[in-house]
C-alpha cells in the first residue's frame, strides 16, 4: 500500500517561501497530477515528497508512518525527472539494472527483472543498445524502466514527456495510462500539458504561488472551478471572462441582452463562458462577436474577436465553420454552463462538490 499524506507542508529557501502550507491526501493507487504556472512550486513539492529537499514545517506520512525526515532511499519512492540522464557508456539493460546493482542485488535477480520491465515497456529488442542509438521516446521509456525495475510503491514524475514531440507524447501518454492500470502504483505526476492532466489524472491538484487552489477530478475542476484562477487555467482556448453589471437577477450582457443569473448579490461580476459553451444563431442573439481572427484547425473553427462593448471573446464554432474575419457572429451562451466570479475571484455558481474536495 502507498497512501501519501501531506499535513501543513511548507518550504522556504532562505526568506523565500515557495510552498505555503499544503494539506493533501493521496490514496493508494491514485494517479494525481499537479499543474500550475511555472515557478508555483510543483517540482519543489515532488522533491519534498521524495526527500530530496527537507520540509521547513509540516508532516509527511506514507501509509500512516511519519516520513518527514526519512532519507529518500527508505521512502519507497521512485522519481523520473524531465532531464533523465542515462549512462551513455552502458547498454539499455545495464542502465535499467544499475539501481538494483548498486543496491547489491545479485545478477540472477537483476536480469529477469530487467527483462520483465523491458517487455512491459516494449524495450526487449533494444536491451543491448547504447542510449545514443535510441529515439527520444525510447530513451524516455528506458528512464521510466530504470525506476520501474525497482518497483517502488510510489512513482513521482516531473514533466517526463516534455522533451518529446507531439506524436510521441501522445503515444507515451497512452502507455503511461496502461502502465498505471496494470501496476496500480501510486503516481504523482507534474505536467504543463492540459491533455495529459485531463486524461491521466484521477484527481488534479491546481497550484498557484506555493498553495493548492483546488483539488478534484478533471471534470469536477473543469465544470465547477472554485475560482477564476482554476477556471482560466484548465481549458484550451481558455475560458472567456466578461465583465457585466447585474440588475434584477440578471446579468446585462454587452449589447444589452439579459442573462438570468440566480444568486449573486454583487453589483458587477465577471461571467465565465467557455469558448465551446456558445451556440451560433442565424438571427441576432445574446452576444454579437465581431470576428477579428479565425483559426481553421480542420476539426474545429476558433473565432477570436470582440463583443459590442469591445471586450475580447473567443468562440469555438465547431467543425469547419465558414465564418471569416470582419464578419459578425451571433452567439447564445449555454446558461447551464456559466460561471460568475466576484471581485475576489470566487465562482459564485460553483456547485458544492462532494465533501472532502
Ligand atoms: N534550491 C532552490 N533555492 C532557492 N529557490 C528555489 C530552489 N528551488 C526552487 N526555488 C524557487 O522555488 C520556486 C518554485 O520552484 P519550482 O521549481 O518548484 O517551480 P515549478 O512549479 O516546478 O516550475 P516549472 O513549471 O517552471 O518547473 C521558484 O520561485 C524557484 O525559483
Ligand atoms: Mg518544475
Amino acid at each position: 500500500m502507498a497512501r501519501v499524506e501531506l499535513n501543513g507542508i511548507s518550504k522556504s529557501f532562505g526568506a523565500h517561501k515557495v510552498i505555503g502550507s499544503v494539506d493533501l491526501t493521496i490514496e493508494h493507487g491514485e494517479f494525481i497530477v499537479l499543474v500550475g504556472p511555472s515557478g508555483c512550486g510543483k517540482s519543489t513539492l515532488l522533491r519534498l515528497i521524495a526527500g530530496l529537499e527537507s520540509v521547513t514545517s509540516g508532516r509527511l506520512e506514507i501509509d500512516g508512518q511519519d516520513m518527514t525526515t526519512t532519507p529518500p532511499v527508505a521512502r519507497g519512492i521512485g522519481m523520473v525527472f524531465q532531464s533523465y540522464a542515462l549512462y551513455p557508456h552502458m547498454t539499455v539493460a545495464e542502465n535499467m539494472g544499475f539501481g538494483m546493482k548498486i543496491a547489491g542485488r545479485p545478477r540472477r535477480e537483476i536480469a529477469p527483472r530487467v527483462a520483465e520491465v523491458a517487455r512491459l515497456l516494449q524495450l526487449d529488442h533494444l536491451l543491448d543498445r547504447k542510449p545514443k542509438a535510441l529515439s527520444g521516446g525510447q530513451r524516455q521509456r528506458v528512464a521510466i524502466g530504470r525506476t520501474l525495475v525497482r518497483n517502488p510503491p510510489i512513482f513521482l514524475f516531473d514533466e517526463p514527456l516534455s522533451n518529446l514531440d507531439a506524436a510521441l507524447r501522445g503515444d507515451m501518454r497512452v502507455e503511461l495510462a496502461q502502465l498505471h492500470a496494470r501496476l496500480g502504483n501510486t503516481m504523482i505526476y507534474v505536467t504543463h500539458d492540459q491533455v495529459e492532466a485531463m486524461t491521466l489524472a484521477d484527481r488534479i491538484v491546481v497550484m498557484r504561488d506555493g498553495n493548492v487552489e483546488q483539488v478534484g477530478t478533471p471534470l469536477e475542476l473543469f465544470n465547477h472551478p472554485a475560482n477564476r484562477f482554476v477556471a482560466g487555467f484548465l481549458g484550451q482556448p481558455a475560458m472567456n471572462f466578461v465583465s457585466v453589471q447585474l440588475a434584477d437577477g440578471a446579468a446585462v450582457l454587452p449589447g444589452g441582452a439579459r442573462q438570468p443569473l440566480p444568486g449573486p448579490a454583487a453589483a458587477t461580476v465577471e461571467l465565465g463562458i467557455r469558448p465551446e459553451d456558445v451556440r451560433v444563431s442565424d438571427t441576432p442573439a445574446d452576444l454579437a462577436l465581431s470576428v477579428e481572427v479565425v483559426e481553421q484547425l480542420g476539426d474545429e473553427t476558433i473565432a477570436h474577436g470582440r463583443l459590442a462593448d469591445g471586450q475580447k471573446f473567443v468562440a469555438r464554432l465547431g467543425k469547419q465553420h465558414p465564418v471569416r474575419a470582419g464578419e459578425v457572429v451571433h452567439l447564445t451562451p449555454d446558461a447551464d454552463r456559466l460561471a460568475a466570479f466576484d471581485a475576489t475571484g470566487r465562482n459564485l455558481l460553483a456547485k458544492a462538490l462532494a465533501a472532502g474536495v
